[in-house]
C-alpha cells in the first residue's frame, strides 16, 4: 500500500432534470460571463443547449458560445476559444457535452490564464499555473473528465493528441442527468462503458502497491459498469442502467479506484491516444482493439493482478488440481489469467467492440505502426506502464499483435 493524495473537489448535482441548477451553480462558483463551449450538434438537436441559454439568460448571467468540438478534439479550436475569451472578458467556461468538449474548454482555460502557446502544457515543455474554472454539463459517460484532472487534445500538425493534467482544470461542477445520455447512438454507449472499464482496468493492473478497499470499490464498479452495459444494448433507455454507467465513469477516473497504487499502468491509453491521433477512432472502440494484445503482452509479468482479475471480475473459478497437477502452480495461474482476458474480449465483442485493428477498421501499414511506436515512446519520455515497462519496440509488438 504507498501513500497517496485523493483530491475530488467538483461538486455532483446526479438526476432527473439536474440541467435545470446550471445557472444557480454558475453563481455558486462565480461566473458572469460564460464561454458556453459544445460540439458538432447533438445538444441543439436535442433541445439541451436551448434549456441552458434560456435559464442563463432568466438568471441575468450574460454569455457567449462556441460549437464545433470534435470527437479527438482539435487545437486549433482551443486557439480560437482562447482568443474569444480574451476579447469577451470570460470569466467561467460552461462545457456543454462529452469529453471531447470538457477537454477542450480545460485547454481554453489553460490558455485564457496563462501567458505564451497552450500545447507547451501538453508538450511537457512548461507547467499551467492556472486554469480558467470550468462547469460541466454532461452528455456522454465516459471519459470521466466532468471530475478528472486530465484534458486530451489533438494538435493538427503532425496528428499528435497529447494529455495533460492538473488539478486547476477539475471542473468545479458536474451536472450529469442520465437522462440526456439517452441520445446517444449505441456505438458510442459502447465506446463510453468500455472507456469507463479502462480507466479502473488501468489502475487496476499496476506493477506496485494495492489495497483490499481499492481493490474491491475497482472490481464492483467494473462488474457493475459490464452488468449496465449489457443491460443497455437491449434497452437503451432504461433509465437505471444509464444511472449506474454514468457515476462509475466518474468514479472511475476521479483517482477513487487507484487510491494506494502507484497511478496504474496507462500503457492501453498511451497506446490508443496514438491510434486516435493518427486515423481520428472513437476513443472507447480504439482501447478495446489493442487491449487484448497489451494484455496477453504483459499479463505473465503482473500475474497475480490478473489471476485476481479472473477470479474477482471475470467470475473465473480456480480449477481444485491444476492443469499440471499442481495446485496454484505459475503454469495454473497463467491460464486462469488467459481466460480472464478471453472473458474480457468476448464482453467487448458482446457491446459491438472491436478487439483488434482491423474490426476497428484501421488497416495500419508497418510504417504506420512504427510511427505510432515511435510517437509513443516519445511522448512518455521512452518507457510506458506499470504491469509491465514497455519500450519502443515492445509498443511496435503490441501494434503488430492488435492487426
Ligand atoms: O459533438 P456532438 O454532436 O455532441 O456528438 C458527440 C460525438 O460525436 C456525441 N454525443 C455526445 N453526447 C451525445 C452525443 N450524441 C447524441 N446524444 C448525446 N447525448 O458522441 C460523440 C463522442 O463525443 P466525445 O465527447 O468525443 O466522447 P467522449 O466523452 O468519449 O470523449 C472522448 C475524448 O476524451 C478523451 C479521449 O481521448 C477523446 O479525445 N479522454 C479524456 C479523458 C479526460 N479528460 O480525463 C480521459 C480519457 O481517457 C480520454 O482520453
Ligand atoms: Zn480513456
Amino acid at each position: 500500500m504507498l501513500d497517496f493524495t485523493y483530491y475530488t473537489p467538483t461538486k455532483v448535482v446526479f438526476g432527473r432534470n439536474a440541467e435545470t441548477q446550471t445557472a444557480n451553480l454558475v453563481r455558486e462558483f462565480g461566473g458572469k460571463k460564460l464561454l458556453i463551449h459544445y460540439g458538432g450538434g447533438s445538444v441543439i438537436r436535442s433541445g439541451l443547449l436551448q434549456r441552458i441559454t434560456d435559464s442563463l439568460h432568466a438568471a441575468g448571467i450574460s454569455y457567449v458560445t462556441l460549437g464545433g468540438v470534435v470527437p479527438n478534439p482539435r487545437l486549433s479550436l482551443v486557439y480560437q476559444g482562447i482568443e474569444l475569451c480574451k476579447t469577451n472578458h470570460i470569466d467561467f467556461i460552461l462545457a456543454v457535452g462529452g469529453g471531447s468538449v470538457i477537454d477542450s474548454a480545460k485547454a481554453i482555460g489553460y490558455g485564457v490564464v496563462n501567458e505564451g502557446d497552450v500545447w507547451d502544457f501538453y508538450d511537457y515543455k512548461r507547467k499551467a499555473k492556472g486554469c480558467l474554472p470550468v462547469g460541466v454539463v454532461l452528455t456522454i459517460a465516459a471519459t470521466g473528465s466532468e471530475m478528472s484532472a486530465s484534458s486530451v487534445i489533438t494538435k493538427e500538425e503532425g496528428l499528435i493528441k497529447r494529455g495533460y493534467s492538473s488539478d486547476f482544470a477539475r471542473p468545479k461542477f458536474a451536472v450529469m442527468n442520465p437522462e440526456l445520455t439517452m441520445t446517444l447512438p449505441d456505438y458510442q454507449t459502447a465506446c463510453g462503458c468500455t472507456d469507463i472499464l479502462m480507466h479502473t482496468m488501468e489502475r487496476y493492473f499496476n506493477g506496485s502497491g494495492t489495497m483490499e478497499i481499492t481493490d474491491a470499490l475497482a472490481e464492483g464498479l467494473l462488474r457493475t459498469v459490464m452488468e449496465n452495459a449489457r443491460i443497455l444494448v437491449k434497452d437503451p433507455k432504461n433509465y437505471d442502467a444509464r444511472a449506474e454507467i454514468m457515476w462509475a465513469g466518474s468514479l472511475s477516473h476521479n483517482g477513487l479506484t487507484g487510491c494506494g497504487s502507484d497511478g496504474g499502468d496507462w500503457a492501453t491509453h498511451k497506446l490508443e491516444h496514438e491510434i486516435g491521433g493518427l486515423f481520428d477512432v472513437a476513443h472507447g472502440a480504439g482501447l478495446a482493439a489493442i487491449w487484448g494484445s497489451w494484455a496477453r503482452y504483459v499479463y505473465k509479468d503482473c500475474l497475480p493482478r490478473f489471476v485476481k482479475f479472473a477470479v474477482n471480475v471475470m467470475g473465473e473459478r480456480r480449477p481444485d488440481v491444476q492443469a499440471d497437477g499442481q495446485p496454484g502452480s505459475t503454469q495454473a495461474d497463467e491460464a486462469l489469467a488467459l481466460r480472464g482476458i478471453e472473458d474480457m474480449e468476448a464482453f467487448f465483442r458482446e457491446i459491438k467492440m472491436p478487439t483488434n485493428l482491423r474490426e476497428l477498421g484501421v488497416n495500419a501499414t508497418d510504417g504506420q505502426l512504427a510511427e505510432m511506436a515511435r510517437k509513443c515512446a516519445e511522448g512518455v519520455g521512452g518507457c510506458a506502464g506499470s504491469a509491465k515497462k514497455l519500450r519502443e519496440e515492445d509498443m511496435l509488438a503490441i501494434y503488430r499483435a492488435s492487426r
